[in-house]
């Protein structure tokens, strides 16, 4: 069942939301070579209660952090700790938020110093792949378009797209319905309508789509070993152009 948000809880929402981008950019100011993901964890943690908002990651299904950093080969769902970040590495992170009733989730990937031509190339192909989708989260449409806009954009550049893992509805629960997958024929699912929120977020293998969860119980990674790129933003249907509502203003 897809849970429709009014426009007072799309405001509540875009608070949230806020939060995320913030503590985003806060945390992707300090990614260095040197620093260790699980120093990322305690600055982001602090910075989102210092909002008075509530890491949404943590103790969700027993998840032990607020943030999820992924490194390299790492798609999702990587555990901070303290893995020393390199120069030529990329980093994504991920992260939720709970204030007011309602979630915001957003992710994000940086490089750390200097990478290479190839994997830069892979980041910027992610992060438009992201808004490809975006682009399509139009009332006339359906889920599947969204899907089709980011597969079909991954694939011209050569890279592919997980379908392990798929984006989400979002409002007083961090995992709502439809599932927004990241591949698929258009004209399919659920038809978007004004008040949808949903978290799109595709995560783009270097190699091929196939991932392998780890025995943290947590940690995908690719089958192949080639890097991962991921990339999120919080949505909202409007009765014309989506609003980004984890945007930074
Ligand atoms: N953004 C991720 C998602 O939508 C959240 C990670 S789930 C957690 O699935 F368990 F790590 F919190
Ligand atoms: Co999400």
């Amino acid at each position: 069942m897809i849970i429709l948000k009014s426009p007072e809880e799309i405001e509540t929402m875009a608070q949230a939301c806020s939060i995320v981008a913030k503590t985003l950019d806060y945390v992707g100011n300090m990614i260095r070579p040197g620093i260790t993901t699980g120093q990322i964890e305690q600055v982001a943690e602090e910075y989102i209660k210092s909002n008075k908002a509530t890491p949404a990651f943590k103790g969700y299904r027993g998840y032990p952090a607020s943030i999820c950093a992924s490194v390299n080969n790492e798609v999702i769902h990587g555990i901070p700790s303290d893995r020393v970040l390199e120069e030529g590495d990329i980093l994504g992170v991920d992260l939720g938020v709970y204030k007011g009733g309602f979630y915001g989730d957003a992710a994000y990937t940086f490089p750390v110093g200097k990478t290479e031509p190839e994997t830069e190339r892979l980041l910027r192909v992610a992060e438009a792949a992201l808004y490809r989708g975006i682009e399509n989260a139009l009332p006339h449409k359906r889920i599947s378009d969204i899907s089709c806009a980011i597969q079909s954009y991954v694939e011209s550049h050569g890279f592919a797209v997980v379908r392990a893992f798929v984006g989400h509805g979002i409002g007083r629960s961090l995992h709502e319905d439809p599932q927004v997958p990241n591949f698929g024929q258009p004209g399919r699912g659920p038809r978007l309508r004004p008040g949808m929120a949903l978290a799109i977020e595709p995560m783009v293998n270097a190699g091929g789509y196939e991932v392998v969860v780890l025995n943290d119980g947590w940690t995908a990674v690719t089958m192949d070993g080639q890097l991962s790129a991921h990339f999120e933003h919080t949505i909202a249907v409007t009765e014309d152009q989506p609003r980004i509502l984890t945007r930074l203003n």
